[in-house]
């Protein structure tokens, strides 16, 4: 029978949940020393193992080969067995979200007074409790605090805010977190090796970065690519996963770099035609722009990256760009992206956003960009070259200090100022036919560039 990997590799015991340390000391802590709390509360965001783990914990509570709670249920008996089948008849998983009145909850109280049939605890595990109606919730009220000595409520949510104070505050209360990058990229290199499946590191990052934290996703992805029997590429990922190409996405950036209105505009253009919501395409350029500040920041960051473009792509882009740059358009796809949750005009704010990027890496650029020494003599020795032999020498005393689009200062040592000051046209001239665009110059005079 073919399984989903996500339903085949849910974790058994808490040496196999990944993450969530934490939550596996204090849940074995509690089991080991016999402090069993009539409620949990388990928080966190989807697939992060909450469900999991309920039926781990219902497992050390009630496995038949321990007389006591143990940490280390033996997964063969009876109540194991039925557990992980998901039919025992002394825990009842309970879908609130369907069982979400304030007669289902008198039913469940009601069913809370039989004692247990084969192990030691009655055990209700309720999915979604942020569903519960708040009447349901009150009626439980009661019974959370204080149920029957056999009774455990192991009550699940990815919503804790919904969840009524009163509730909250009488469960022992374990927090799920979203699971790191690479705790999500090892363990499908786990799954896919035994399951034979060939994927690429890079393949394996980017499955990672779109299942956001949660394993659940990550592994769905991985069974939906693996039926296609070949090479899991990022290519195929991106595919699949209806995300953004990162050719695409390397072309935008790439453009807003060279100040490329254009290209820009139709790319994205083109991006919300083929059906790429201007959301996605956003978190997107979000999810480059954090590469490329890792890529500026960190000198070995290859492993750090969560692969938007590919390795060398980023090294290019982040050369070509300022840290403060970057950094800025970190804070302006920020403020767009909650921007864009609030409106109706998607594509309108997404251009709006995109132009405002290209406008802050060019005042970026001019404010940093004049200054870049490399650049200046570079551009300043193409003017020399430029220009007739019998200038060169003159031209050659002076020093580019810095340009933009339509200004130059030169430093001028102090002896030829004037000289200078009469043939500014035609210096002028030179650098405008060098730079492709007309400049006004400016001289300074420096003492200290006299021979
Ligand atoms: N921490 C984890 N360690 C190992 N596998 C996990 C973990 N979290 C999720 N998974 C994988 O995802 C699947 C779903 O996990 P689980 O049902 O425990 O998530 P959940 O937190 O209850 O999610 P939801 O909030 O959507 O109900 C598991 O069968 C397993 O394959
Ligand atoms: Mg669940
Ligand atoms: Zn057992």
């Amino acid at each position: 029978m073919h399984q989903p990997l996500s339903l085949k590799y849910r974790p058994k015991d808490l040496a196999s949940l990944v993450g969530q340390e934490p939550i596996k000391i204090a849940l074995t802590n509690a089991v080991t020393s016999a402090k069993i709390a009539p409620a949990y509360l388990f928080t966190g965001p989807r697939g992060t193992g909450k469900t999991s783990t309920a039926r781990i914990l219902a497992k050390s509570l009630n496995c038949l080969n321990s007389s006591v709670p143990t940490a280390n249920p033996c997964q063969k008996c009876a109540s194991c067995k039925a557990i992980d089948a998901g039919n025992s008849l002394d825990v009842s998983e309970i879908d609130a979200a369907s069982h979400n009145g304030v007669e289902n909850a008198r039913e469940l109280i009601e069913r809370s007074n039989f004692a247990p049939v084969i192990s030691r605890y009655r055990i209700f595990v309720l999915d979604e409790c942020h569903q519960l109606s708040s009447s349901a919730q009150n009626a439980l009220l009661k019974c959370i605090e204080e149920p029957p000595s056999h009774v455990v409520f192991i009550l699940c949510t990815t919503e804790a805010h919904k969840v009524l104070p009163t509730i909250s505050s009488r469960c022992q209360t374990f927090n799920f977190k979203a699971l790191s990058m690479e705790a999500i990229v090892e363990q499908l290199s786990r799954v896919a090796v035994q399951e034979s499946i060939a994927i690429t590191e890079e393949a394996n990052k980017l499955i990672a970065r779109y299942s956001e934290g949660g394993l659940r996703d990550a592994l769905q992805l991985l069974s939906q690519l693996s039926l296609m029997g070949e090479e899991i590429t990022p290519e195929r990922v991106v595919e699949v996963s209806g995300g953004i190409r990162s050719h695409d996405l390397a072309t935008i950036v790439k453009a807003i770099c060279a100040g490329d209105v254009l290209t820009v505009l139709q790319s994205a253009r083109t991006l919300i035609d083929s059906g790429k919501t201007p959301k996605l395409i956003l978190s997107s350029l979000l999810a480059v722009y954090r590469d490329l500040l890792i890529v500026k920041s960190v000198p070995k960051s290859e492993n750090v990256v969560v692969g938007t473009l590919n390795y060398s792509q980023l090294r290019q882009v982040a050369n070509a760009l300022e840290f403060s740059s970057i950094d800025a358009a970190l804070m302006q796809l920020q403020k767009s992206e909650s921007q864009l949750r609030v409106t109706t005009n998607g594509a309108t704010w997404l251009e709006v956003c995109l132009l405002n990027l290209i406008h802050n890496n060019q005042e970026q650029h001019n404010r940093n960009g004049n200054g870049k020494a490399g650049e200046l003599s570079s551009v300043w020795s193409q003017v020399i070259e430029a220009t007739k032999p019998a200038n060169r020498t003159l031209l050659s005393r002076a020093k580019l200090i810095s340009f933009n689009e339509s200004n130059c200062v030169l430093a001028v040592p102090t002896s030829d100022v004037k000289k200078f000051q009469s043939n500014i046209a035609l210096v002028e001239r030179i650098v405008s036919r060098v730079l492709g665009y007309p400049v006004t110059i400016a001289i300074e005079q420096r003492k200290e560039l006299s021979a």
